[in-house]
């Protein structure tokens, strides 16, 4: 709307008001006593005006505490994918909300809206209509005039109310507000924009009644100096994890996804707010977790305070001081604050790097691959399973709808594959963009979704969404040396590119390839490296815990075989995939060789569970792995927190 429209509304008339809203549309109006206000039915609920603020933010009307995605059901013309995104409450006008919720809205509109749309909440947010109250009084810890996002509401309303004397200004933000006022137009006075001198004359007055106030014009720098200081620690011994402090933020988005089987042959999946406060977010398979206790804790002061804003512009905290309410273990993100500000006055310490370097961040348009809405997967049929290793499969897949290989485009590093009614893994595309008609995967039976999809048969039914995440930069490899290094299923990701370059032989200088397991048995690709081994300028590398007779191989790490290649290292880039710490080595001694990091590549396969930069799992520092990544330089990945 390009003109800010203002009303009057007599005090008196509110009630009036509501009541012819709530005519047309579900009314809900903060209700109960003290510590314990929710917006209730105007219809069921007692309207109260003596609250500071709601006990849950307004997120849980457009964000459900737990809904469903999608449904399947297998029936004799196979399985059947339901987008269930509109399955929600309806039309709610919500009346009483405060600048610190309706600019967690704004910044949620902001997450869920752009990119990979959400469509859950979209439906949801279409269908809500928000009416600020402003605040007269402050909580005990508020502190949004802090932060810069209160103490009046300025985005994320339709309407704004702020009382002034016996009546109240009125101010129309959106379409939808000017709805409210044209339902109830009698009542309703046009202003004169005198008031908003008066309304600001009030701001400063209820500004200046804040109890807390602090100065965080270097909070930034506070941070890159108290990354690692002992009171993380406290923090951490005090934390129980009990995700109370995520559960009522207003900018808290994370989500885990479940499969809830109704029968064996239907079921849905179902979404529910996920913590970072909890261990399991970044447990990857076999138990590896990145996170220990000071990292949890510290990650979501440093999401609140810096990753979100740094990544999307907006603040990540609106100061409502409701994580400091809740804490059974008085963890107090204000307290925090003062204790990087107190640390930072009495120490000299250095920032740590990765808290001054700001990677770019990947922003690119990927609704092609969400041809049903992002979170329902399309319908495939395994048409072959081939064991690879006594405990890796390739699994050759047809979409059901043929017409959608012709839709899929050769870009991005990983799909998001679901076993109906057990879950969703990401598993990389090992092929290169020849393949046309069939999809290709290499996994390894590893947990609860892999074991079940290791059983699966020809003629089974899978679900894909994808291809998701940033590959491998193809072109500018051209006229380099290339030394892939992946470790057993890790040497799948490397093939999406290594398939293209023997195509491509004259296109490239040497190609040396590094394949490494525990035992020859647990090697991928054993043919096909043979026969790679005969390409003119190829060369296959075997590094192997345990002798064997099979091929000429190393007894020990890759590493061992890196300065025997003899390459001219300036122009060499290296393919790097396997665990973060292994990455770590391998790149330390091909650095020590001359390489330089902007030219070894690797991927950084953290815990992922939407693909899609929504869930929250995958995220490092202001970087989602799964948007940003997976593929990144090793220069890139030294500007992350070490959290991966
Ligand atoms: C971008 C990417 C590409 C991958 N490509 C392959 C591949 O080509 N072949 C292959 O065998 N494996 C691959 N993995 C690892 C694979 O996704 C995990 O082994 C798988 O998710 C384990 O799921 P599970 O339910 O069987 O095991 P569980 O241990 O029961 O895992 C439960 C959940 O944790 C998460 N999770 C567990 N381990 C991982 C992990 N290593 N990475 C990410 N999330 C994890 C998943 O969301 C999973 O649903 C890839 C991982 C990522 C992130
Ligand atoms: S981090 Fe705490 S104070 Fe900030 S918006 Fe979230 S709940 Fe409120
Ligand atoms: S990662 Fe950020 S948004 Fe997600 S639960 Fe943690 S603090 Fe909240
Ligand atoms: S509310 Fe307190 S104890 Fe619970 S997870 Fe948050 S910081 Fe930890
Ligand atoms: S944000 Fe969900 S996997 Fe990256």
């Amino acid at each position: 709307m390009s003109e800010r429209r203002l009303y009057t509304l007599k005090k008196e008339s509110l009630n009036a008001v509501l009541e012819i809203w709530n005519q047309q549309t579900p009314v809900y109006v903060p209700s109960g006593r003290e510590k314990d206000i929710t917006l209730q039915p105007m219809d069921e609920a007692q309207r109260t005006e003596d609250y500071i603020n709601l006990t849950l933010p307004v997120k849980e009307m457009v964000f459900e505490q737990k809904e469903a995605l999608f449904s399947w059901e297998r029936g004799e013309s196979g399985i059947q994918v339901e987008n269930l995104a509109h399955r929600h409450a309806g039309n709610r006008i919500l009346y009483g909300v405060r600048a610190c919720d309706t600019y967690g809205i704004a910044y949620t509109d902001r997450f869920y809206l752009k990119e990979f749309l959400d469509p859950n909440y979209q439906s949801r947010r279409e269908t809500v209509t928000i009416v600020a109250v402003n605040c007269l009084r402050a909580g005990k810890h508020c502190f949004c005039t802090s932060v810069g996002t209160g103490v009046f509401s300025t985005i994320g309303h339709d309407l704004a109310l702020t009382e002034l004397e016996e009546k109240y200004l009125v101010e129309v933000a959106t379409e939808k507000g000017q709805d409210l006022i044209d339902a109830a137009a009698k009542w309703f006075a046009p202003a004169v924009s005198q008031l908003l001198q008066d309304k600001e004359t009030l701001r400063q007055q209820v500004e200046e009644s804040f109890p807390l106030k602090m100065d965080l014009t270097n909070l930034w720098d506070d941070m890159a100096r108290t990354f690692d200081a002992d009171f993380w620690l406290d923090e951490a011994h005090a934390c129980i994890g009990c995700t109370g402090c995520t559960n009522v933020c207003p900018t808290c988005t994370c989500f885990n996804v479940v499969e809830e089987k109704q029968q064996e042959d239907r079921g849905e999946r179902v979404r529910y707010w996920d913590s970072c406060q909890s261990d399991h977010f970044t447990r990857n398979a076999e138990h590896h977790n990145p996170r220990d206790a000071v990292s949890r804790v510290r990650y979501r002061i440093y999401d609140k305070l810096k990753y979100i804003e740094e990544r999307f512009g907006y603040k990540g905290c609106s100061g409502c001081g409701r994580c400091t309410d809740v804490c059974p273990t008085y963890i107090s993100i204000i307290d925090i604050i003062h204790a990087m500000q107190q640390t930072v006055r009495e120490q000299a310490t250095e920032p740590a790097v990765h808290q001054m370097t700001a990677m770019r961040h990947e922003i690119f348009d990927r609704e092609i691959n969400s041809r049903r809405g992002l979170y329902a997967p399309d319908v495939a049929t395994i048409t072959r399973m081939k064991q690879e290793t006594p405990e890796i499969k390739r699994m050759f897949v047809k979409y059901d709808d043929p017409s959608l290989h012709e839709h899929y485009q050769h870009k991005g590093q990983f799909f998001q594959v679901t076993v109906f009614g057990e879950g969703e893994v990401p598993l990389s595309i090992p092929y290169g963009p020849e393949q046309q008609d069939e999809l290709v995967f290499d996994f390894k039976n590893v947990g609860s979704v892999t074991e079940v999809l290791y059983q699966m048969q020809p003629g089974d039914k899978i679900g894909l969404r994808g291809p998701y995440g940033r590959g491998f930069p193809y072109e500018t490899l051209k006229g380099r040396n290339l030394v892939f290094v992946g470790s057993g299923v890790a040497m799948a990701p490397l093939r999406t590119v290594l398939e293209p370059v023997l195509q491509h032989r004259e296109d490239f200088g040497r190609v040396e390839i590094m394949a490494s397991a525990l035992r020859y048995e647990k090697l991928i690709y054993k043919e096909e490296m043979k026969a790679w081994s005969q390409v003119a300028g190829v060369t296959v590398h075997y590094a192997l815990k345990d002798p064997t007779d099979e091929v000429k191989a190393h007894n020990g790490y890759v590493n061992d075989l890196l300065p025997g290649l003899n390459l001219e290292w300036q122009n060499t880039t290296a393919l790097v995939c396997a665990s973060p710490s292994r990455i770590k080595k391998v790149a330390k001694d091909l650095m020590t060789l001359g390489m330089k990091p902007s030219d070894i590549l690797v991927t950084l396969e953290t815990h992922m569970r939407c693909g899609a930069g929504k869930c929250g799992h995958c995220k490092v520092g202001s970087h989602y792995m799964c948007v940003d990544g997976p593929v990144f330089t090793y220069e890139e990945m030294m500007t992350l927190p070490p959290e991966y």
